[in-house]
C-alpha cells in the first residue's frame, strides 16, 4: 500500500496471543515500559498493538466507538499520549463486520469513515482489521472502504488486514493494505507453527516493501514450544519477511526469550538492513560520532524486500532461502524431523553460481565460516534450524 509505511515488515507487540480479552490500560502501559527498558524498542520493535476487547459493546449517542470504562478508564487518547511519550507507536483493533470476533464490541462495517476519524483523533498509528460477523459480503468490498477511510483520516495509519487468507488476499490486498493475514490463527505449538509457515510460503511472490504477507503473530516466550522450536519460528518468520509482532508477556520475559527476540543479525534479514564496515571520511566520522558516539559499522537499508521461501525438501529436512541486497543470500537449514540430521544447501538450490565462493555468517552462533564452496552443510538438531547470510567473496 502506497502510504509510505511498512517499507520493512512491522515490528512490535500485540496483546492477543498471551492475554486474549484480559487486557487493560495498565497492562498496555507496563508493556510499553518493558519494551523500552528491555532494549527491544531500540532494536526496532515500535508498535504496541491493542487487540480485541478494548471497547464498550455499544457506540455512544454520536455513533462513535468508546473505550471500555472498566478497563480503559482514561481513554485511548491518554494511552496513545503515554505510548508516544516513550517513543513508541500505538495500534488498535476493529473488524470489517457488525461485531468483533470476541463479540464484545461493535465492528466498523458501515462506520468506516467515522471510526477512522476517531482513531486518528486518538493518535492511533496502526489498525488491525478483522473479519468476523461480516454479513457474507466479500472482503474485496469491505476492506477497501477502511483503507480509503484511513488514507483520508488526516493521520498516517498502518493498515493490517486480518482476513485469514479467505479469498487469497495476497492477490488483491497489496494496493490497499500494508500487510494481510494469509492463514488462520496461530497456536502456541509446533504443529500449528509449521503448518502456518507452509501456508504462508505459497504467497511469497506477492510480498514487497509496503505490502507484506502476515502468517500471524509470534508465540515466542509463551511456553508451548521448546527453545529450538521458537528459534525455528523466529528464523522462518524473519526470512519470510513476516511482521515481527511479539505475543508474550514482555513484563516477565525470561532470558532465553529475550535472546531469541533480540538477535539483531536475524532481525536484519527481516528488516533488510545490513552492516557495512567503512572507513569514514572526517566529516562522516564527526557526524557519526555526534549521533552515536562510536563505530565504523553501521546499518544500511536493503530495498529488495524479497520474501525468502522453501527451496528444497527431502522428507523432514528443508532448505529455505532468499536473496538479500549486495547479491547476498539468506539461508535456513531446517530439521522438522525428530532425529539429528545433516542438511545440505547446494549453490544451485539457493541461487548461487557453482563457482561462487562465499563467507557464511552463522546468525545464531555469531561466527563466520570463510571461503565456503559449492554447498553449505550442517548437523541440525531435531526441530532446530541453522540460519546464515552468505556473502560472495570478490574473485
Ligand atoms: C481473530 C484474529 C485473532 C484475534 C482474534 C480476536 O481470531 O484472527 O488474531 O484478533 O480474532 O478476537
Amino acid at each position: 500500500m502506497n502510504n509510505g509505511l511498512a517499507l520493512s515488515p512491522q515490528m512490535g507487540w500485540n496483546s492477543w496471543n498471551h492475554f486474549q480479552c484480559n487486557i487493560n490500560e495498565t497492562l498496555i502501559k507496563q508493556t510499553a515500559d518493558a519494551m523500552v527498558s528491555s532494549g527491544l524498542s531500540a532494536i526496532g520493535y515500535k508498535y504496541i498493538n491493542i487487540d480485541d476487547c478494548w471497547g464498550e459493546l455499544k457506540r455512544d449517542s454520536q455513533g462513535s466507538l468508546v473505550a471500555k470504562a472498566s478497563t480503559f478508564p482514561s481513554g485511548i487518547k491518554a494511552l496513545s499520549d503515554y505510548v508516544h511519550s516513550k517513543g513508541l507507536k500505538l495500534g488498535i483493533y476493529s473488524d470489517a463486520g457488525t461485531l468483533t470476533c470476541s463479540q464484545t464490541m461493535p465492528g466498523s462495517l458501515g462506520h468506516e469513515e467515522q471510526d477512522a476519524k476517531t482513531f486518528a483523533s486518538w493518535g492511533i498509528d496502526y489498525l488491525k482489521y478483522d473479519n468476523c460477523e461480516n454479513t457474507g459480503t466479500s472482503p474485496r468490498e469491505r476492506y477497501p472502504k477502511m483503507s480509503k477511510a484511513l488514507l483520508t483520516s488526516g493521520r498516517s495509519i498502518f493498515f493490517s488486514l486480518c482476513e485469514w487468507g479467505q479469498e487469497d488476499p495476497a492477490t488483491w490486498a497489496g494496493d490497499i493494505g500494508n500487510s494481510w493475514r494469509t492463514t488462520g490463527d496461530i497456536q502456541d505449538d509446533w504443529k500449528s507453527m509449521t503448518l502456518i509457515a507452509d501456508q504462508n510460503d505459497r504467497w511469497a511472490s506477492y510480498a514487497r516493501p509496503g505490502s507484506w504477507n502476515d502468517p500471524d503473530m509470534l508465540e515466542v516466550g509463551n511456553g508451548g514450544m521448546t527453545k529450538e522450536e521458537y528459534m525455528s519460528h523466529f528464523s522462518i518468520w524473519a526470512l519470510a519477511k513476516a511482521p515481527l509482532l511479539i505475543g508474550c508477556d514482555l513484563r516477565s520475559m525470561d532470558k532465553v526469550t529475550f535472546e531469541l527476540l533480540s538477535n539483531k543479525e536475524v532481525i536484519a534479514v527481516n528488516q533488510g538492513k545490513y552492516n557495512i564496515e567503512k572507513v569514514l571520511t572526517t566529516s562522516e566520522s564527526a557526524h557519526m560520532k555526534s549521533k552515536s558516539g562510536k563505530s565504523l559499522t553501521y546499518l544500511c537499508s536493503d530495498k529488495l524486500g524479497i520474501q525468502g521461501k522453501k527451496v528444497k525438501k527431502e522428507g523432514d529436512l528443508e532448505v529455505w532461502a532468499g536473496p538479500l541486497s549486495k547479491k547476498r543470500v539468506a539461508v535456513i537449514l531446517w530439521n522438522r524431523g525428530s532425529a539429528s540430521a545433516n542438511i545440505t544447501a547446494r549453490w544451485a538450490d539457493i541461487g548461487l553460481n557453482s563457482s561462487d565462493i562465499v563467507n557464511a555468517r552463522d546468525l545464531w552462533e555469531h561466527s563466520t565460516h570463510s571461503c565456503v564452496e559449492k554447498q553449505l552443510s550442517a548437523l541440525v538438531e531435531p526441530h532446530a534450524c541453522k540460519m546464515y547470510t552468505l556473502t560472495r567473496r570478490k574473485a
